[in-house]
């Protein structure tokens, strides 16, 4: 392509990462392969993908931003009560998409088409997980991957910058 960016997900201009978590509802009813798939088939590329038990301490690091929300306690309770899948997506506007994809928060009103809308039914138990800025990615992965940052800035490989 003229811009360089390879078609859809390449590698130039627009392109992002954007971190997802496969929340354990989704883990224990065996939706990874489901929503890994929508992402791929979408043309997403995975870079990172992990099957991760989240202690209590990394839970808590990962959901800084919620501290002291009425919802934090269930929510840490929640996302600690088993296996979670983590997943580091490069593509076109990857934080913008993939939320779309994703869907609104609260599952019972996330529209058809969307992962949530179409998987599950609740708000804590909603499925997944993505980034919803530049900023939350930058600070979620280095919970969920750490050294991911500085490791493609020494590789020159930063899709932001
Ligand atoms: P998530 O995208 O992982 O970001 C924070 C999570 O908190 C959210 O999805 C929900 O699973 C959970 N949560 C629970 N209660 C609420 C609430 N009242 N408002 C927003 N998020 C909530």
């Amino acid at each position: 392509m003229a811009d360089g960016s390879g078609g859809s997900g390449g590698s130039g201009r627009g392109l992002e990462r954007t971190l997802i978590v496969v929340k354990p509802d989704a883990v224990s009813r065996g939706l990874v392969g489901e929503i890994l798939s929508r992402f791929e088939r979408r043309g997403f590329r995975i870079l990172e993908l992990r099957l991760l038990k989240l202690g209590r301490s990394q839970a808590e690091d990962f959901y800084r931003p919620h501290a002291g929300k009425e919802f934090f306690e269930s929510l840490i309770s929640f996302i600690t009560s088993g296996p979670v899948v983590a997943a580091v997506l490069e593509g076109r506007n990857a934080i913008s998409a993939v939320r779309a994809m994703v869907g609104p928060t609260d599952s019972a009103s996330a529209p058809p088409g969307t992962i949530r809308g179409d998987l599950g039914l609740g708000l804590t138990d909603n499925v997944i997980h993505a980034s919803d800025s530049r900023e939350s990615f930058e600070r979620e992965v280095e919970v969920l991957f750490p050294g991911f940052l500085s490791r493609e800035a020494e590789a020159g490989t930063s899709a932001q910058g």
